[in-house]
């Protein structure tokens, strides 16, 4: 029996050596790119984090820096774990929509559209809910025909595509939502790729997009 405890000292001490390498390379904490919320999932991913943070005493020692780093991102993606598991803080309206449709679209369904509010957005006669101008009516309004015109768009929607396979399954609202957040996702015809600004969800706040979602469900005109 005695030659085989020291092998199993080799295997504890490699071992060990092995949870403090995965501990220092899990200093910051992201949630998986498939997390899909279930009971399971939240504590399974929760658990991660608690173990990043326990790194934090040792840390601090080595680096205040890197330590204080790690709580700041631990604390963001608490709150992304908590909003992707249908969390709605009292100031979730306020917030930048981000670029997470789940999230948007679960935000979306507590908030009231106002088409007069996002009619204004749109058009640059008011800023955006983080204080930036989103200059939508710039490239939806003109007449050179560099992006779809604002008139007609949930028309288009209905009459076109909504009937895409791409589409299967969407609301008017989702479809919006991703044309805004994600424009490569779909490039509507014949119009070019990379034009639309690929930073909308740090520019609106979720309050806006209900805003501009319900101005533009107002856009029914009939199709040439
Ligand atoms: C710099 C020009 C530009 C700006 C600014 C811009 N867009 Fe676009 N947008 C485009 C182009 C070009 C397309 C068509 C290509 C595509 O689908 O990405 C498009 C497509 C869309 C579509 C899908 C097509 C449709 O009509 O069904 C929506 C919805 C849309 N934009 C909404 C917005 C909103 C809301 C804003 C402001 C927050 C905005 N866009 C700002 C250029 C722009």
């Amino acid at each position: 029996m005695a030659r085989y405890k020291y092998p199993i000292f080799f295997v504890i001490a490699l071992t060990l050596i092995g949870v403090g390498y995965i501990l220092a390379q899990t200093a910051t904490p992201t949630i998986p790119a498939d997390f899909e919320c279930s009971q399971a999932e939240l504590i399974f991913v929760q658990y991660d984090f608690q173990v990043a943070l326990d790194t934090f005493d040792e840390q601090y020692l080595q680096s205040p820096d890197t330590a204080l780093a790690l709580l700041y991102d631990t604390g963001k993606a608490y709150q992304q774990l908590a909003l992707k598991c249908g969390y709605l803080p009292p100031d979730f309206a306020s917030l930048a929509a981000g670029t997470d449709m789940a999230i948007i679209m679960n935000a979306l369904n507590d908030l009231q559209g106002d088409p007069i509010r996002g009619q204004a957005i749109y058009n640059n006669l008011e800023l955006s809910g983080t204080a930036d101008q989103v200059a939508c009516a710039g490239c939806h309004e003109s007449e050179g025909g560099t992006a779809p015109l604002t008139e007609g768009t949930w028309t288009r929607w209905d009459e076109i595509h909504r009937l895409e396979p791409q589409f299967e399954g969407y609301t008017f609202a989702q479809y919006i939502v991703e044309s805004i957040i994600y424009p490569n996702a779909y490039i509507a015809e014949p119009y070019a790729e990379g034009v639309m600004p690929i930073d909308f969800g740090e520019k609106l706040t979720l309050q806006d997009l209900a805003d501009i979602i319900t101005f533009l469900e107002s856009q029914d005109q009939l199709l040439d």
